[in-house]
């Protein structure tokens, strides 16, 4: 029947999953899947600083580029992750106890050389990833602490934003990604504040990813989320699922199985509503490979490349929704 890729083209939205570059070149099936079932893909870590700038001043985005290369062989749009993180982040950089100045030299310039030669093929970048503080911090600043070798602080993202504007053509479209702000709350009012600042400053910023990595024990209401996505919308932002995976310890089982498809149909139906939700995005595809535990079964695809419920929920819901 038809993939889910189809399905989504008719609605016009993207429906990817991140690919991880080793799993692509050593499994034939998992990147036969991949283009047959998605329009999107991300890579899963040879975008971020570690691998895009292993050594200071060395830059090599061979292995982003080939996943952005396999994604447009297939037809399908790449978002490109992430250029400014507290993690993922080489050695040098970690252990270079630089001062806030140079560090923040160093990451304009790592946003300008990266951006450059990963070139005009992204759809999008995610510019800054979790830097906001969480709910459980109690912080009443917007952003996360500061890690000495991360100056997650309020000037350094405002910066990285402005290093991306002045890096990036404008086709590329420029986001923020996290987590914990999918639903409204404490977190997504954060989100909301920096994107108003931003856009204060005339510091370009065109997205919001929300990453979703929920489980059948805990996830944001549907009816939270979408009034998320829609105030997101009110601010001009395009928003993007793009990390969703629902950890599922019972999916041994029918009634957990069905269970997951319920929220991953949920979350498209939210993004659905809204038309500035633009892509629906999993981290992974398969239980093959995730970064989360195996035995919680959080991708809608099992271990053998075969489509659990979820699969079936999606596609239903792009076809009739
Ligand atoms: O490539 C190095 C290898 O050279 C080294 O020998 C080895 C041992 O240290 O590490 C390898 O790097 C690993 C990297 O994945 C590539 O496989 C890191 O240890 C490991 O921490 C890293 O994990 C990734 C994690 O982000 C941190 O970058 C996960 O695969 C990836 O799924 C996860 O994805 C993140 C998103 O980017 C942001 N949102 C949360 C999501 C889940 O944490």
């Amino acid at each position: 029947n038809e993939t889910l890729r189809d399905a989504a083209a008719r609605r016009g939205i993207f429906v990817g999953s991140a690919i991880n570059y080793w799993d692509l070149q050593k499994d034939a099936a998992y990147a036969r899947l991949a283009a047959a079932q998605y329009n999107l893909g991300t890579a899963e870590n040879s975008c971020k600083f570690a691998a895009t700038e292993g050594q200071p001043g060395s830059f090599n985005v061979s292995d982003c580029t080939s996943v952005l290369n396999f994604a447009h062989e297939h037809g399908m749009t790449f978002r490109a992750h992430n250029l400014i993180w507290g993690r993922s982040n080489p050695d040098w950089l970690v252990n270079g106890s630089y001062s806030p100045a140079n560090l923040s030299t160093l990451e304009g310039t790592h946003i300008q050389h990266v951006v450059a030669d990963v070139g005009k093929r992204p759809y999008c970048w995610d510019v800054v990833n979790e830097a906001i503080a969480d709910d459980s911090d109690n912080s009443s600043t917007l952003f996360k602490a500061a890690d000495p070798w991360y100056p997650a602080v309020e000037d350094y993202v405002y910066k990285a934003f402005a290093e991306a504007h002045a890096a990036a053509p404008s086709s590329i479209k420029l986001f923020y990604n996290d987590y914990g702000a999918e639903g409204t709350g404490a977190k997504a009012s954060r989100v909301i504040q920096l994107v108003k600042n931003l856009q204060q400053k005339n510091i370009r910023i065109d997205g919001i990813g929300l990453q979703m990595h929920v489980s059948t024990g805990y996830y944001p209401s549907f009816d939270s989320v979408s009034a998320n996505i829609k105030a997101l919308g009110d601010l001009g932002l395009e928003v993007h699922i793009t990390e969703m995976d629902v950890k599922c310890p019972t999916c041994n089982t029918t009634q957990g199985l069905e269970q997951q498809a319920a929220i991953y149909g949920g979350m498209l139906k939210a993004c659905l509503d809204n038309d500035n939700c633009r892509s629906f995005e999993t981290w992974g595809f398969t239980d093959k490979y995730t970064w989360l535990d195996q035995d919680t079964y959080p991708l809608p695809f099992d271990k053998n490349l075969q489509p659990k419920p979820a699969v079936a929920e999606l596609l239903s819901i792009l076809q009739t929704y």
